[in-house]
This record gives C-alpha cells, structure tokens and sequence, in this order.
C-alpha cells in the first residue's frame, strides 16, 4: 500500500518526504483553507510548490458544484503540475465531470465516496481512483473500514484497475486495516504517519543500545 500525504501544509510535505515513504500529496478545500489558501491563485502557488517537493500525484479538488464549472477547472488544473489528479466529488454533477474528464486523459480522483455503487460508478466513469473516507463513517456509527473491504472486493471481482485510496484516516488502526483490506493507497495526515513510526520499544531500545555501548567507549 501506497502512502500519500493528506495536507496542504508546505512544512509537512517537506519533513514527511525526507522520510522516503510518501508516493503522493492529496489536499482539499478545508486542508488549503487551514492553511490560508482561499482562492485559486494561492492554491494553485502551494500545489506548485508541493509538486516541487514530492514525486508523485498530487490530488487538488475542484470548487465548484456543477458539471461545467468542474470541467473548466479540471481542465485548468491539469496544467498547473506535471502529476496532478483532479478531485471531485462523487455526485451527479461530478461523475458528468470525471467522465468527461477522464476521456480527455486527466487522472481523477474521486472523492467524498461512501458506498460500493458510488465506487461502481466511478470506475465506469473513468477514476484513476476512488477515495473512500473511512473516519467520516466512523463519525456516523458504521465501520467505515467495510467499505474499503467492499470495494477492493468488488473491484478483484470485476477486473477493474481504478486504485482504492483510503482517506479520512484519524488514527494509525486505520493505516493499518486499510492495508489489510487491500487498499492501494491511503493517503495519511503528518501527525499520522509520525505516529506510524513510534512504538515505545523502539525507543526503549535504542536508549538501551547507547547507553550499553558507552558504558565500554566511555570506560
Ligand atoms: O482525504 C480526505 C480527508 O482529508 C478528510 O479527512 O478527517 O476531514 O474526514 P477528514
């Protein structure tokens, strides 16, 4: 499984990418906002700057509703970087968008996905991959990991090559069970992929090891 991370926080994408394990950014209008991105020009200069820092796909999402706005900033967005996968969310007016899109070449990454059909959908439509939010689920009293599962069974079944990127992951379980259900990627906030590394055994360890080591050097 994939790693990407999910913020659009410039010294987050440079501490994390030093770490080698991050194929990908994706971002949102509610990571830009929290940055103090809010309208097209400053997003389009952090999604620069994030393409220079990471070799790999970066996910930028679309603002508006309907199918023709979309296109138009879809198509506007497929220019900014080299890699970009255009965001969209899964509705009427975004799967007129993703399978128009997606016809003229533009990766799509489709978002705010919460069931199978929706999946089904998408992949009829032309996603280069399907964004299940597993945490919103959660939120909502269901097992949001199932859909992963689901999907990734059902896309097995059917040959279809639409990647599984599990998103809205609030804890490292979730990194996890994503991983274990088959999910080709899961896109992950830094403080997550901090966490992915620690376990107090490992630190115990290497104090451990230093320590042993300069009771001889330092005698
Ligand atoms: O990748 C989508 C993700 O940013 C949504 O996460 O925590 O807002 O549900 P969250």
């Amino acid at each position: 499984m994939k790693l990407f991370l999910d913020t659009a926080n410039i010294q987050e994408i440079r501490d994390g990418a030093r770490l080698g394990v991050i194929s990908g950014v994706t971002t949102n209008p509610s990571l830009a906002s929290a940055e103090g991105i809010g309208n097209s020009e400053s997003y389009k200069t952090a999604v620069c700057e994030i393409s220079d820092i990471v070799d790999g796909p970066i996910s930028v999402e679309v603002i508006s509703l309907d199918a023709e706005g979309m296109i138009a900033e879809g198509r506007d967005i497929a220019n900014w970087i080299p890699n970009p996968w255009v965001k969209i969310p899964s509705t009427i007016d975004g799967f007129k968008a993703i399978s128009v899109l997606s016809k003229e070449g533009i990766q799509i990454n489709q978002t705010l996905c919460f069931s199978v059909n929706q999946a089904i959908l998408g992949a009829q439509a032309g996603s280069t991959a399907v964004s299940p939010f597993i945490g919103r689920l959660d939120d909502i009293g269901l097992q949001g990991i199932d859909l992963i599962k689901d999907i990734v069974t059902v896309y097995k079944e059917h040959s279809i090559e639409t990647k599984v990127l599990a998103a809205s992951i609030r804890h490292t379980l979730h990194c996890t069970l994503a991983a274990q259900a088959g999910a080709h990627i899961a896109t992950v906030p830094y403080k997550i992929l901090t966490q992915m590394v620690e376990h107090p055994l490992t630190t115990s360890g290497v104090a451990r090891f230093k320590a042993d080591w300069e009771k001889i050097a330092n005698a």
